[in-house]
């Protein structure tokens, strides 16, 4: 059960004279009519302004989700450092840390300096009045979950209460023209009292996320109003704070040794951005009973037919074998443009032949057993080339003359197999 609140909807009881006089008209304009594009608020922090779509845009709101604990408060903190120092007036309002723990905190980053005024509050109508009397440029709300409005009784973080103060400060941004940064948790499926709900108020939504044991931090643009929404920004977390990546794919593929059967080099996308990272297989004999199936990183559904394509077009029996498929670095990826990469892997594990360790493999593959082009493979080939990879093993695309480095085109799975087969018979 979700409560309302029973007076008109939120933010319309304060209704002006005008509504009661003359009927509001639907007033109609062109759309081809000029509008400046807005200016963008910039931080200074490639990686968070281009997953932005380029720096924040005044009178917008953002959602920023993650996982407790997974550095938001951070992120935002060192952003609003760098905006403070560009002369915007902006505000953080913390609703779970008091001033010392934010002070401290910006003292082990190194930005006691910044002109960013704190407030610790929980109450919407303080906040909201104390934010239309400063009129600043952009506002930190550290977190959605703790803000509680009085129109309500429900506790804070409920469903009511977080949808309510979302709304009011949303309408505040675009009224008085202000950024507003709002941090929502996460639990693990994204559900609970959770920002799910804020999702359709704002005008972004931005998820932080990473593994724990690993230092690299990301950020990923969920839904944007003012630009692409598939791009990520990359962080190392260190005890200064998070610190951009600026090349990827050189720190997924840190440590990796020489060429070991099932290992493959998968050039990917993320975003306009290409992405190396290492995909991993192992296929063994299963010990027992049903043969296990375990993925991290990727889509189990997905392998599941990778294995299929393999057993049905390919001729590989992979019944009795336990298959275990890692994504290295802790990165997780959704491209079906990996297909070719996985079933790779795989083909090496189970017939023990490595692949050429300075090649990169990418690819969809249909339930057919054929190979169909992917996307950007030109950028993909650049970024392989700029690491120093040599060749790849791709689809069929028309302009491999031009490609940077060798492309070993392969039209259907079989094909893969079937080389691979050569190079253990060498
Ligand atoms: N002294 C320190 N040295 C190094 N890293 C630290 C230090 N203190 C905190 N961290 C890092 O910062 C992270 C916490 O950052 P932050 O408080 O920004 O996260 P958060 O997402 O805002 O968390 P919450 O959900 O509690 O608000 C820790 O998980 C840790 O990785
Ligand atoms: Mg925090």
């Amino acid at each position: 059960m979700v409560e309302e609140a029973a007076s008109a909807p939120l933010g319309t009881q304060a209704t002006t004279p005008r509504r009661k006089g003359r009927a509001a008209g639907l007033e109609l304009v062109d759309l081809g009519s000029e509008s400046p594009n807005p200016p963008r608020l910039c931080s200074g922090i490639d990686e968070l302004d281009r997953v932005c779509g380029g720096g924040f845009v005044p009178g917008s709101a953002i959602l920023v989700g993650g996982d407790p604990g997974i550095g938001k408060s951070t992120l935002l903190l060192q952003a609003m450092a760098k905006l403070a120092s560009d002369s915007a007036r902006v505000i953080y309002v913390s609703g779970e840390e008091a001033i010392d723990q934010v002070r401290r905190r910006a003292k082990r980053l190194g930005l006691s300096e910044s002109p960013i005024a704190l407030a610790s509050e929980t109450s919407l109508n303080s906040i909201l009045d104390g934010l239309k009397s400063e009129q600043p440029s952009v506002v930190v709300i550290d977190s959605i979950q703790t803000l509680w409005s009085d129109q309500l009784t429900a506790a804070p973080g409920t469903v009511a209460q977080v949808r309510a103060c979302a709304q009011e400060l949303v309408r505040f941004a675009k009224k008085r023209n202000c950024t507003v940064l709002l941090v929502g948790h996460v639990t693990k499926d994204g559900q609970i009292a959770g920002p799910r709900v804020v999702e359709h108020m704002v005008d972004a939504v931005l998820y932080f996320e990473g593994e724990r044991s690993h230092q690299f931090r990301i950020l990923r643009a969920v839904k944007n109003r003012f630009g692409p929404t598939d791009e990520i920004g990359v962080f190392e977390m260190g005890d200064t704070g998070l610190r951009p990546i600026s090349n990827p794919s050189a720190l997924f593929l840190d440590g990796r040794g020489d060429a070991a059967s099932g290992s493959v080099v998968f050039a990917g996308m993320e975003g306009t951005r290409p992405l190396l990272c290492e995909i991993q297989a192992l296929v063994a004999p299963a010990a027992f009973g049903t043969p296990r199936r375990a993925v991290v990183g990727w889509d189990g559904g997905r392998m599941a037919m990778v294995l299929a394509v393999l057993e049905s077009r390919c001729g590989i029996d992979l019944s009795k074998r336990d298959i275990f498929l890692n994504v290295a670095g802790g990165l997780k990826i959704n491209e079906p443009a990996a297909d070719l990469a996985v079933a790779a892997a795989i083909v090496s594990s189970a017939l023990d032949v490595p692949l050429p360790s300075k090649g990169v493999v990418y690819g969809e593959i249909s339930l057919s057993g054929d190979v169909r082009p992917v996307g950007r493979s030109e950028s993909r080939l650049k970024e392989a080339a700029k690491l120093g990879f040599d060749q790849a093993i791709a689809p069929n695309a028309s302009d491999d003359e031009r490609a940077p480095i060798r492309v070993n085109s392969v039209a259907t799975a079989y094909e893969l197999v079937q080389g691979l087969h050569a190079m253990a018979g060498e």
